[in-house]
């Protein structure tokens, strides 16, 4: 089972996944996540997605479809029960890409699920984690512009997999345990 894990910046893309690759023994694939650890490590293409990040701008298409093909052929083992995809893809040409990776790989995304959460309630859990996360992103300044990105770049994502009646809209806002169990009804019905 392959899931993309859709959503606006705050929505709870990762702290979902937590949950799910705990209860379907998925692999884990957050492009931020992997962004950011090259940026600790201070590798080159750390530096680059640095002065992207910093802006809450996206990093370009073809660095991070490189990056995923680079991850999924690193971990072919950890793959195989399937991958839950966190904060990728963000664009049509990024959607486009995962079906040929996956295809090349014989298998298909199963199911997108699209937390769907109110914006000041999204501008208010990142300034909460801004506290501690520092995160340079996790400012308000640069939290509206992500949503802005979100709504010009990723969001038309979600027609694109409703045609493909592949996309599952779950109410983002309550507890982080009633979330789950929206999601897990939805997966558990494919
Ligand atoms: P990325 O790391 O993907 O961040 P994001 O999409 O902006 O989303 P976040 O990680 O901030 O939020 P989330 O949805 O994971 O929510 P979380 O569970 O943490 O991307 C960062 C940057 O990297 C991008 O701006 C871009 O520059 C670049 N990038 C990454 N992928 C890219 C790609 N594919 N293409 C191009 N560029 C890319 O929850 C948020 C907070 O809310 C947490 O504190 C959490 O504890 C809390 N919370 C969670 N659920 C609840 C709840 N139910 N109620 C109350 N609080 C909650
Ligand atoms: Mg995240």
């Amino acid at each position: 089972m392959n899931i993309v894990i859709f959503g606006a910046p705050g929505s709870g893309k990762g702290t979902q996944s937590d949950k799910l690759i705990e209860h379907y023994n998925l692999f884990h694939i957050s492009t931020g996540d992997v962004l950011r650890d090259n940026m600790r490590r201070g590798t080159e293409l750390g530096k680059i997605a640095k002065g992207y990040i910093d802006q809450g701008q996206l990093v370009p298409d073809e660095l991070i479809i490189d990056l995923l093909a680079q991850v999924l052929d690193e971990n072919k083992e950890n793959a195989a029960d399937g991958v839950i995809f966190d904060g990728y893809p963000r664009t049509i040409p990024q959607a486009e890409a995962l079906e040929q990776l996956l295809a090349d790989r014989g298998t298909q995304v199963d199911a997108v699920v699209g937390l769907e959460v109110p914006d000041e309630e999204l501008i208010k859990r990142i300034l909460l984690r801004g506290q501690l996360s520092g995160r340079a992103d996790d400012n308000e300044e640069t939290a509206r512009k992500r949503l802005e990105v979100y709504y010009n770049q990723t969001s038309p994502l979600k027609a694109y997999y409703e045609e493909q009646g592949k996309y599952l809209a779950i109410n983002g806002l309550g507890t982080i345990d009633g979330i789950f169990d929206l999601i897990r009804q939805e997966l558990d019905n494919l």
